[in-house]
């Protein structure tokens, strides 16, 4: 017996729906040169929208070239940066999926190495991933740990310089094609070094109590809503707790500033503020095991109290990895959509696979023509067999 599952029904926001609750997570490639998308980003993002996925992220995208994590991320702080992301974007969009786009500012997190590489701080100058290394902005000239660049201390006009940036990518977004836009506001990059104390000491109106350290964040979305047409969803991704002071009741009321500011989801993410992870489990308040002994779906009560408490759509992200897992999600009420990283790496037909395991009716109807008319007659012929 089949049945319509609520990970497969459909979600609108304003004028865009969603054809499921499946998104693949905002993933650095490192793989853009001076900022431009590379043939990896359409093939990447590509595979996704083959795969089903509702909604593909594209990375975390620079609005200004100090904004990229390293030399090789992507950016959009030029009009030919947005042009080379439009065939990625109707590729998404003729299969039925959604292109989404993340906005992003590394702050005191930039200049560095490639993952694979050690993810290490670059030197100012240095030559070694393509850019030269340079100088990282944040709130305070706070370094994030021992062997980081003292970064620069932003002047109020510099401020809104990068505020001005950020809506300044948001109409190249939309020439992108893209149809959601999100806000990075997590994970220790700018926006978030800005909401914490523990990185932003500054004494202005941009630091001090919690609205003060919210300004920033308000008014980059302020900037990006009226940037950004009325019709389309905007997101925001923000770290629900950062085991440095920055609590969950600090993001419930973040969250609804957003929601009165036109923000349509807050996806729910958590930590980075600093070089290791260090954040506390939502329910018994006990330090969270290593990164990679977390547990399963172990920021999904973020999504949850945010959901309830600021009344605000959330996304839930986070070792979401199994699809009778994300399926109880949403049914369970904790978040209207999944985003899912790793998981969808391992396996990019991830979703066509969880809609085949969940029984969902017509499970094969996601699959593109190219594929579809030979997978079920597969199913039919019984050929999954090995014998
Ligand atoms: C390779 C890689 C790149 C990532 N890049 C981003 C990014 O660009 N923006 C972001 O907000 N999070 C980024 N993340 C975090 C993921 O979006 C996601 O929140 C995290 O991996 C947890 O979800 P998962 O357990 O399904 O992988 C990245 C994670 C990985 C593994």
């Amino acid at each position: 017996m089949s049945n319509e599952t609520q990970l497969f029904s459909p979600f609108s926001i304003r004028s865009v729906t969603l054809p499921n609750r499946i998104v693949l997570s905002p993933l650095c490639m490192y793989s853009a040169n001076s900022g431009m998308a590379s043939s990896w980003q359409f093939a990447h993002l590509s595979t996704f929208a083959r795969g089903g996925v509702g909604l593909v992220f594209a990375e975390a995208t620079a609005i200004e070239p100090r904004g990229r994590i390293t030399p090789r991320c992507l950016g959009i702080w030029t009009d030919e940066q947005a042009e080379a992301l439009k065939p990625t974007t109707e590729f998404i969009a003729s299969m039925g999926s959604v292109p989404g786009l993340q906005i992003a500012h590394a702050g005191r997190k930039a200049s560095a190495a490639p993952p694979w590489a050690g993810g290490v701080p670059l030197e100012i100058g240095d030559t070694a991933w393509g850019d030269p290394g340079w100088q990282t902005v944040a709130p305070s000239a706070v370094p994030l740990a021992d062997g980081w660049q003292a970064p620069h201390a932003l002047s109020e006009v510099e401020i809104a310089e990068t505020v001005e940036a950020f809506a300044a990518s948001a109409r190249r977004a939309l020439v992108a094609g893209f149809k959601v836009l999100e806000i990075h506001g997590a994970h220790g990059y700018l926006i978030h070094s800005f909401l914490s104390s523990l990185s932003n000491q500054r004494n202005d109106a941009y630091g001090g109590d919690l609205a003060g350290r919210m300004r920033f964040a308000l008014e980059v979305t302020d900037a990006v809503r009226a940037a950004w047409p009325e019709e389309l969803p905007l997101f925001f991704r923000l770290s629900a707790v950062d085991g440095h002071g920055w609590e969950i009741e600090d993001s419930i009321a973040l969250a609804a500033a957003l929601k009165a500011r036109g923000v349509d989801v807050v996806d729910c993410s958590a930590g980075g503020i600093t070089g290791a992870p260090a954040f506390r489990a939502q329910d018994d308040g006990k330090p969270l095991p290593k990164s990679g002994q977390r547990p399963l779906g172990f920021q999904v009560p973020y999504a949850a109290a945010i959901r309830e408490k600021a009344d605000i759509p959330t996304m839930a992200v986070g070792r979401i990895v199994d699809p009778q897992q994300a399926e109880d999600i949403v049914v369970a009420g904790s978040a209207d959509l999944i985003a899912i990283g790793r998981e969808l790496m391992h396996d990019p037909f991830w979703a066509l696979h969880a809609a085949e395991a969940l029984d969902q009716p017509d499970a094969f109807a996601l699959w593109p023509d190219q594929y579809r008319w030979a997978i079920v007659r597969r199913a039919e012929l019984g050929q999954y067999e090995r014998t």
